[in-house]
């Protein structure tokens, strides 16, 4: 009976490679240790791996393996490089049953994932470069995961907000997208509202970097390039073929502090307080908001600031929140997704959710 019950778990059972043991990447594997054993049940850790090691078991990682794993790589003392070995043997096994989970913020791991794709195997992206990455790139993982069936990455735009998951059920339901607009920069939304507060440009990116709602370089938020990626994600799911180049952006960095070093960029940041002191008084006076956005429409990509009325949607939001506005042709009256849009307990939610949806999938 025992024996029955083994293979058929066995057969049923997901195997979970995750890439990336960093912030989300622990905090993943914390939030699945937490699981419902029913829930649980499906899916196993086969490896965890992060820049240096692969941590890589034939019969999978338990539980145990799973919290000394996490003790040893907050300690520091992850030193494990006598697996990387198994790397090759690890990707040899790659099958139907396994879920690749990318964790990580780096364009290596592409090679991997594919080899995963075209072995019929599933993917969960938090990682937005490969999906904003070449076009030529975005194409070939689609065709090899059945037009994005085999792959999820709902924490690529708007971190575990349901913005992925409701535009790919509109599309697959035949819907039109005429235009999407949203907020989704929880740095840009709190420096537009604290200049709003009356605050000055300067003081406000220091503070927004000690409370490390930014990059370690703040002129990473600033350049408006990572809002630009996600509107490039969300133009490519909706169809249209686009380059980074191709999208529109606008740029918050002072054009004399572009090369700099971080130091010098903050240290002279305040000569430029004026300047948007001013752009946030035109629009204030005339009822207006400043907000950066995306906006993907049916002819254009672009990422910059503009002025919502104060009670507009995107208007009316406040600091960090993100909003996505959707317009279709069913959803004249716009479908509106609004919530936290970065952090690690959503983000490492949202992958933790893509990976349990392949518990039902037939894959
Ligand atoms: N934080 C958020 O709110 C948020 C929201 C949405 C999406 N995301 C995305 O989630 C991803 C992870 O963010 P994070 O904050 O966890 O980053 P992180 O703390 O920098 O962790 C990145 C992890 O990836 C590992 N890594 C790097 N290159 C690798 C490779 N080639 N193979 C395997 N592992 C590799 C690193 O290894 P080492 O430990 O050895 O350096 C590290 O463990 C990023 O793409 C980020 O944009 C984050």
């Amino acid at each position: 009976m025992q024996f029955m019950k083994d293979l058929l778990l066995g057969y049923k059972m997901k195997k979970i490679i995750q890439l990336g043991l960093g912030n989300i990447g622990i905090e993943v594997i914390r939030q699945f240790l937490k699981l419902d054993p029913v829930v649980k049940s499906d899916f196993k850790y086969k490896a965890v791996m992060d820049s240096k090691n692969c941590i890589f078991k034939k019969n999978c990682l338990d539980d145990k393996d799973l919290r000394k794993l996490i003790d040893l790589k907050l300690s520091g003392k992850l030193d494990m490089s006598k697996y990387q070995h198994e790397k090759k043997k690890l990707i040899d096994s790659f099958g139907r049953k396994t879920i690749i989970v990318d964790v990580t913020a780096s364009d290596e791991t592409y090679p991997v994932i594919l080899e995963c794709l075209k072995n019929s195997g599933s993917a969960v992206l938090a990682n937005k470069k490969l999906l904003a990455g070449e076009q030529k790139r975005f194409d070939v993982l689609k065709n090899a995961s059945d037009s994005f069936d085999r792959i999820k990455f709902e924490c690529s735009v708007g971190a575990g907000l349901p913005i992925i998951y409701s535009l790919k059920s509109l599309i697959k339901t035949n819907d039109k997208i005429k235009e999407i607009r949203g907020c989704f920069s929880g740095t840009l939304g709190y420096v537009f509202s604290e200049l709003e507060n009356g605050k000055k440009f300067s003081e406000i990116v220091r503070k927004a970097k000690d409370l490390g709602y930014t990059e370690p370089d703040p002129r990473e938020d600033l350049s408006g390039k990572d809002v630009a990626r996600k509107a490039l994600i969300l133009a490519r799911l909706s169809g249209k073929k686009l380059e980074l180049s191709d999208v529109k952006i606008d740029n918050l960095v002072p054009e004399k502090l572009r090369k700099c070093t971080v130091e010098e960029f903050l240290n002279n940041l305040s000569d430029f307080d004026k300047v948007f002191e001013k752009r946030i008084w035109k629009a204030l006076v005339k009822d207006k908001r400043m907000r950066y956005t995306a906006l993907v429409s049916e002819t254009r990509a672009s990422a910059g600031v503009i002025k919502a009325d104060k009670y507009s949607e995107i208007g009316s939001l406040k600091g960090t929140l993100n909003m996505c506005v959707i317009r279709t042709r069913r959803y004249d009256n716009p479908l509106i997704i609004q919530g936290p849009g970065a952090g690690v307990k959503v983000t490492a939610d949202g992958v933790l959710r893509n990976i349990l949806e392949f518990k039902t999938s037939r894959f």
